[in-house]
């Protein structure tokens, strides 16, 4: 019989060793994590979620107009921003909108933030995040969300805490979903702790070691619980809820990300701004079974946004879920804090998100990215525009680009050149062999040489 080790045994899910191995992951791999393309971020950090939260942080700003410190920063936190890609789209779309508003002297920062030493660096030292930086308006901070402290920037002496006199933007994409969450059990009405072991035919020194994950094995028992569960009564009251109401089922339970929201709170106003996979209505948590890794280089499991929405509105703040099912990506926002106003936020909300998600951008782009041989030039250049200018749109489109180009009438090359230039710009390569830089070249000469040969005087 095949002996099997005990590595970690009967731990409440967010305990659980799993984290160590994730912890590990993310230390060890460093910017390899999105430079090898390993960690998926296609949609997370995307052009096109980047313009929704443009929309949604300037309609923030206007939201609480009233209450804004002109003399104080007034900061949006990005957690857990890996490659940083979103960051520098969301700049993009953001500060160029913000200077043109009633809001220009609002002296707005991004901070992004991450537990990765080695990823804070290499935001640092990115060129294309300079001139941001030398405005004063980007800075970056370790943040790690099982120590919640104050951020220490790179580049400004002066601490970011929660309560710093303006309203805080959070942002957490595919954040949720890679740090700790709890586990429950409901089974006839009774709430049971799903605490997880975790086995190896092997004793597992090295947590590091990606084929680990073809030697473990998990095992979750439930075990009967009566509350307090948590030291936060809203915590307790939504289990409470689902233990009412639910039906025999596994729910996870985001205790980490809500002390995380806590935190940031303080006893002030906050805007979270959240993409991930997961599940937004009660309905769409019945019927799960025990949280299972999905694996890619790191793992994620799928976040509990219904558990969210309940505890900003019991904490008296207002949760916007989008009213259809999000196959893919949930993108949700919350607003908590004292200000009742909702009527900015509510419309942007339902122009840039519901009627717009990410979600339905991809899943329309999965499906036609087979087809992409088939269509013409001008619907190629549509199909880049209507991305935001997606360098992942543009390489996917470049074969046919390139098949289209040598026989296209040169009438479209001034377009075909405004839409590579403005994919180039909208870019933030993690290499300095970055391939995408040479398909730009290779469309741009082609378009120059046939210039040249229509108007030799060029
Ligand atoms: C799946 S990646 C998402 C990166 C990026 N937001 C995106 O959408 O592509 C999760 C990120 O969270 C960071 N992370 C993981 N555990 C963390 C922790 N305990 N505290 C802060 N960040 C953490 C990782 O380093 C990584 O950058």
């Amino acid at each position: 019989m095949k002996t099997e080790y005990i590595l970690d045994a009967d731990k409440p899910l967010s305990r659980s060793l799993l984290w160590q191995i994730q912890r590990r992951y993310f230390m060890e791999n460093g910017m390899a994590a999105w430079q090898d393309d390993v960690v998926p971020h296609q949609i997370s950090s995307s052009p096109y979620m980047a313009r929704a939260y443009a929309d949604m942080a300037l309609a923030y700003v206007e939201e609480m107009a009233d209450t804004l410190d002109f003399s104080k920063p007034f900061v949006i936190i990005e957690l857990g921003a890996g490659s940083g890609r979103l960051a520098y789209h969301f700049m993009r779309q953001f500060f160029p909108r913000l200077a043109a508003s009633p809001f220009a002297k609002l002296d707005v920062k991004l901070i992004l933030t991450d537990f990765v030493p080695e990823i804070v660096q290499f935001w640092q030292m990115h060129p294309r995040f300079q001139k941001y930086i030398v405005a004063g308006r980007l800075d970056f901070a370790l943040f790690d969300v099982m120590d919640r402290r104050p951020l220490h920037p790179l580049n400004s002496p002066h601490p970011i805490t929660p309560n710093n006199g303006n309203p805080i933007i959070l942002i957490a994409n595919y954040f949720f979903d890679s740090i700790p969450q709890d586990s429950f059990v409901l089974q006839n009405g009774q709430l049971h702790s799903n605490l997880l072991t975790l086995y190896s035919d092997q004793p597992e020194p090295d947590l590091a070691d990606p084929a680990l994950w073809e030697r473990l094995r998990l095992a979750y028992e439930p075990i009967p619980q009566s509350p307090p569960y948590y030291d936060d009564p809203l915590y307790d009251e939504i289990l409470q809820l689902y233990e009412a109401y639910l039906p025999d089922t596994a729910v996870s339970f985001p205790n980490i990300g809500l002390d995380c929201l806590r935190f940031w709170q303080g006893t002030g106003e906050l805007l979270l701004l959240s993409s991930d996979r997961g599940h937004s209505s009660a309905e769409e948590l019945v019927g799960q079974g025990d949280p299972l890794p999905n694996l890619h280089g790191s793992f994620s499991l799928m976040v509990n946004y219904d558990a969210i929405a309940r505890y900003v509105e019991m904490a008296g703040g207002t949760a916007l879920h989008v009213p259809h099912y999000q196959d893919g990506l949930q993108t949700a926002v919350y607003l908590l804090g004292d200000h009742s106003e909702t009527a900015v936020i509510h419309r942007a909300f339902d122009r840039a998100v519901a009627q717009n998600t990410p979600d339905d951008f991809f899943a329309v782009k999965q499906a036609i990215t087979p087809h992409l041989d088939s269509f013409t030039l001008p619907q190629l250049l549509s199909f880049i525009r209507l991305s935001q200018w997606d360098g992942a749109v543009f390489e996917e489109c470049f074969p046919a680009l390139l098949a289209q180009l040598q026989e296209a009438d040169p009438v479209w090359y001034g377009d075909v050149i405004d839409v590579v230039t403005a994919v180039h710009e909208n870019y933030l390569p993690l290499t300095d062999t970055d391939p995408l830089e040479q398909k730009i070249s290779t469309i741009r000469a082609i378009c120059v040489q046939v210039w040249k040969l229509q108007s030799p005087s060029l």
